[in-house]
């Protein structure tokens, strides 16, 4: 059968950075986030007996058998085939509306696009719970983008990953006037990805125990900020576990610097507007790109000082947004 569905990018407001079992794919902390309308994947998959193999087209481009995109694409479609007690090979087009591979966490709709479009189209029935352990195996901050709005990632404690999942804290209706923009850095795609990078990290970094005992608790206050619509704290939680994420990054051997000289005026001009007395807070994932955290009545004036950087190429304003979902209108 053949299915198109759609899913959001999500940015992380507290981090995951460090797997703590690499074959189930459990994160060392929790992680919370939200789901982002206008970072969108579409994703068609088509299982056939027409397919030899599995074919895989990214942004209108075959991906050869050894790229790491295409592996990752089998590995995901492997899992799903195995639950439905079937070997068909499928067909996956799939293409993004913002830079892949560059901090716009296109992993993360990617996979969550592809897993829970693979499953409805080899026929299985599966919970949100279930799609996102499955999403997790191909990327971990995919687990989250299976959720409607707000979400949380239990790092689990279950030696068998089962209770390693996203959960909703609030849909997107919660706080509509909850805004990130994205300041589009650099198009380039990054050197370091976080699988690779994150693994050196655990292995590495000195500050890795501190990095992510902190970061469980961050997680979990972030939940009750949310739920509060505690907007200051909920930001100033958000950079402050960045900036530890980072640096937990940064202390890696060899070292992993996400951050472009542009990405540093951004989060400059961004404090000195909080010293101004607007409430706008940065975070960064594994790429250059800085997402701003702010509410909607703010959003012109931090746009138009932004605008005026030298290193910001584009913003693009999200909303929270939806989990994936089915639509008409295949890609082929
Ligand atoms: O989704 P992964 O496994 O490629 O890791 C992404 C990790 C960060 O984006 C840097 C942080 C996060 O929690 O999303």
């Amino acid at each position: 059968m053949k299915v198109t569905v759609k899913a959001n990018a999500n940015i992380a407001l507290t981090k995951y950075w460090g797997k703590k079992d690499a074959a189930l794919k459990t994160p060392w902390n929790s992680s919370t986030s939200v789901t982002l309308e206008g970072l969108e994947t579409t994703t068609t998959v088509d299982f056939d007996k027409q397919y030899k193999k599995d074919i895989f087209i990214l942004d209108g481009k075959e991906c050869a058998e050894e790229t790491d995109e295409y592996k990752e694409v089998k590995e995901q479609l492997d899992i799903i085939r195995k639950k439905a007690k079937m070997n068909l090979k499928a067909k996956v087009v799939s293409k993004n509306d913002f830079p892949t591979a560059a901090g716009f966490a296109s992993s993360a709709s990617g996979l969550a696009a592809l897993t829970f479009g693979a499953a409805k189209a080899a026929g299985l029935n599966l919970s949100v719970e279930e799609l996102s352990k499955i999403s997790r195996m191909g990327s971990g901050s995919a687990s989250r983008s299976l959720i409607d709005g707000f979400a949380i990632w239990h790092k689990g404690e279950r030696a068998d990953g089962e209770d390693s999942f996203a959960e909703q804290i609030a849909p997107k209706e919660f706080w509509p006037e909850f805004r990130i923009l994205g300041c589009v850095i650099s198009k380039k795609a990054k050197k370091i990805k976080s699988r690779a990078g994150m693994a050196q990290s655990v292995k590495t970094s000195p500050i890795f125990k501190q990095w992510y005992e902190h970061a469980e608790i961050d997680a979990q206050k972030m939940v009750e900020l949310i739920k509060k619509k505690d907007f200051v704290a909920l930001g100033e939680l958000a950079q402050h576990n960045c900036i530890l994420m980072h640096a937990c990054a940064m202390t890696t051997l060899p070292p992993i610097i996400y951050w472009a000289p542009g990405s540093l005026e951004v989060m400059h001009r961004v404090l000195e507007l909080q010293d101004e007395g607007v409430k706008c807070y940065f975070t960064l994932d594994g790429g250059p790109q800085v997402k701003i955290i702010c509410l909607e009545k703010d959003v012109p004036k931090i746009k138009e000082e932004i605008k005026k950087l030298e290193g910001v190429h584009e913003i693009i304003e999200c909303k929270p947004g939806l989990g994936p979902r089915e639509v008409k209108g295949h890609l082929f």
